[in-house]
């Protein structure tokens, strides 16, 4: 399994913090924010990183981490130009994850979820995770009907219809590759997601797993802020994140 961390884009919800860095190399209250994606794929037992970076700030990125062996991972670096959507990570990836699985973070994201268990039996198909959250119209949100059965995968809907936000970790096998390359951009211009959760949806091979616990895409002010006391709390209660 080859893990990809995607930090590109420019964030410019969060300027002016993000006009002279990265969104992903801002603090969480100890450590700059893609620490936490790192060592999220370090715990689930993947070493093999790619990280994708805005062409701005490669630099930066390859003064704080390297190689990543002081972290315990190897890490990879590609630049993403433009911001063309999240699929866009398995485009740009595609040498790097060769003929093996994939797992895809987003750099933005912070868990203090375990998902060794999820990686280490993965085989094949597409795994995703969802969290009940108050908030789902931010996020892709999962529709189940009746009898539980998810049927299907709606991008920031205005009247969601469950509370089950997908979050920014996703497994896939190695088919993501050929299914990203023939993605068409939805109406604002990017290719979505959850167009992949969809398609592995109506091949019958998606697994959705729902999580506990501490989860925040950490991509406006508020969030950023809860994130940061909420991982300041847990490592004074001596937690190790
Ligand atoms: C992206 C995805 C969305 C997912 C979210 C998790 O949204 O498109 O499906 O729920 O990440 O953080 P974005 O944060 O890029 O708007």
């Amino acid at each position: 399994m080859k893990g990809i961390i995607l930090a590109g884009g420019r964030a410019t919800r969060l300027r002016p913090l993000t006009k002279i860095t990265s969104k992903q190399l801002l603090p969480v209250y100890n450590k700059p924010m893609v620490y936490y994606p790192i060592q999220t794929l370090a715990k689930a037992g993947i070493k093999d990183i790619l990280v994708i970076v805005a062409p701005e700030y490669s630099g930066q990125f390859l003064n704080l981490l390297g190689s990543g062996h002081e972290l315990g991972v190897n890490l990879s670096y590609e630049v993403q130009e433009e911001p063309r959507g999240l699929p866009d990570a398995f485009v740009i990836g595609e040498n790097f994850i060769g003929k093996d699985n994939v797992a895809l973070i987003l750099g933005d994201n912070i868990f203090d979820h375990d998902f060794s268990e999820s990686i280490a039996s993965f085989t094949t198909g597409g795994r995703i995770f969802a969290k009940e959250v108050p908030d789902p119209e931010r996020y892709g949100v999962v529709e189940f009907d009746d009898n539980n059965k998810v049927v299907s995968i709606v991008e920031k809907p205005k009247n969601p219809k469950s509370n089950y936000a997908v979050v920014g970790f996703y497994v896939f096998d190695n088919h993501v590759i050929d299914y990203a390359m023939n993605l068409k951009p939805s109406p604002r211009g990017e290719l979505e997601i959850v167009d992949l959760h969809n398609k592995y949806l109506s091949n019958g091979n998606l697994d959705v797993n729902i999580i506990e616990g501490m989860w925040e895409d950490a991509g406006t002010f508020d969030s950023l802020l809860r994130v940061n006391n909420l991982v300041a709390e847990k490592i004074r209660q001596g937690e190790n994140l």
